[in-house]
């Protein structure tokens, strides 16, 4: 199997040395090679440069690329892509007045996903995520990142590992599993939080990573939810099981989660729509990732995660859907990549960066996903005819994808 596409106006991302994350002042930087070739062979790119050295390459498919731009498929770092059914009545309710913690209180939130995740087969649950999935592959992304979370038993946790196993078995996108039994407390442990704990730590993670199901360890670290000490205990519990750290921190309220987070070597901290000084002190000469979620703050009117602060100290930022059915029921990332521009006043320049080489750094896969290399996976964007990349979060709510290439192979939309 080889591809070869010609003629194209703007490939995006170009790196002839591996990088595998930009920050700070760098991010303003996105190489573009103008008018130029790419060439792919199996699942792995193999060779680019200016249309006058394309001269003799053949190739089973060529793809006639005139007028359009191509760039590495959207990494999205931060999903909750498998529950069941939606929650579109709480919508009405938040339409209606109630806030997202009054909506919680009631029973309704994270454990009425919980709920509805129970009561459907893992056939139905891989059936409804799937298709979700098949839809954003269309839409751009490449690589995810998924969370469990919506089981909340030792059952049905391992029950969504195996669902995300199969849709990484079965798919041609890269994934990265996480466990996040630490969601929220199930109503059987209301009054005893200690317990779930430990349930999750010393009966959860040693079965998820005996079965070698997830590569990372989540703690929604919130009022209401769980505080440093849980946050902690969990993390540590995760390390152990070699499940390195990757939480939601700082949604609405700052508890210390982000410093937690730095001092066991997180991968990445999530959300942080609340931010102060020690928490960038904390980021600096780390290597965890700060990672935004717009479309969380447009769903739940919420403010927005200061990325300009971020950068302006000298981080990298990454950016994704944190696609789920209560605070962010969609998993476009071309909108993620035009709401961080509009909203979080990114450069279209930053917000690529974002979107693609540090989206793959905050799942760990940045070695291999994330910038047209040679050697890197080919999984890559066609666009429609666009005049310049910064169409792509200028017109937004538009799809600006008219073909993806995935693990080498052409799809069209
Ligand atoms: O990232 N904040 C916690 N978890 C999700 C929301 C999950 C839900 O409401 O179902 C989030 O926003
Ligand atoms: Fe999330």
């Amino acid at each position: 199997m080889s591809i070869l596409i010609t003629n194209i106006k703007q490939l995006l991302q170009v790196h002839d040395s591996n990088v595998t994350l930009v920050k700070g002042k760098d991010m303003k930087t996105l190489p573009v090679l103008e008018n130029a070739y790419l060439y792919v062979e199996h699942d792995t790119i193999i060779e680019y440069g200016e249309m006058k050295y394309c001269d003799g390459l053949e190739a089973e498919t060529v793809i006639d690329a005139t007028g359009k731009i191509v760039l590495p498929s959207w990494c999205d770092s931060h999903t909750h892509m498998v529950y069941a059914g939606d929650r579109t009545s709480e919508f009405v309710d938040r339409i209606n007045g109630l806030s997202y913690a009054e909506i919680a209180n009631r029973g309704g939130g994270i454990l009425n996903s919980a709920k509805l995740l129970q009561d459907t087969s893992e056939e139905d649950l891989y059936e409804q995520s799937i298709n979700r999935m098949e839809e954003l592959i269309k839409m751009g992304t490449g690589a995810f990142e998924i969370k469990t979370g919506y089981g909340l038993t030792v059952d049905a946790e391992l029950k969504m590992l195996r669902v995300i196993k199969r849709i990484k078995q079965e798919s041609l996108a890269k994934i990265a599993p996480t466990l996040l039994a630490a969601h929220a407390i199930p109503e059987a442990y209301r009054t005893k939080k200690d317990k779930y704990i430990k349930l999750i730590t010393e009966q959860l993670i040693p079965k998820a990573a005996k079965q070698n199901i997830a590569y990372y360890i989540d703690v929604f670290c919130e009022e209401g939810y769980f505080d440093i000490n849980d946050t902690e205990a969990i993390l540590k519990a995760g390390l152990k099981h070699k499940l390195r750290p990757k939480i939601h921190v700082n949604q609405f309220n700052i508890l210390g989660g982000v410093a937690v987070g730095v001092k066991h070597n997180a991968l990445s901290v999530d959300h942080l729509e609340e931010l102060n000084e020690d928490d960038i002190k904390a980021l600096k000469n780390s290597d965890t990732i700060p990672v935004a979620l717009p479309g969380c703050s447009y769903f739940l009117s919420i403010p927005y995660t200061p990325a300009r602060q971020l950068i302006d100290a000298g981080l990298p930022i990454a950016i994704a859907t944190d696609y789920n059915p209560g605070s962010a029921p969609s998993g476009n990332m071309n909108f993620i990549v035009s709401a961080a521009c509009v909203k979080l006043k990114m450069t279209p320049e930053e917000a690529i960066n974002a979107a693609t080489i540090n989206g793959a750094y905050a799942m760990g896969i940045s070695n291999l996903y994330g910038s047209i290399t040679r050697g890197k996976k080919a999984n890559l964007i066609i666009t429609k005819p666009l005049n310049h990349y910064s169409e792509i979060p200028y017109a937004f709510a538009h799809n600006p994808v008219e073909q993806v290439i995935i693990n080498g192979q052409l799809k069209d939309i």
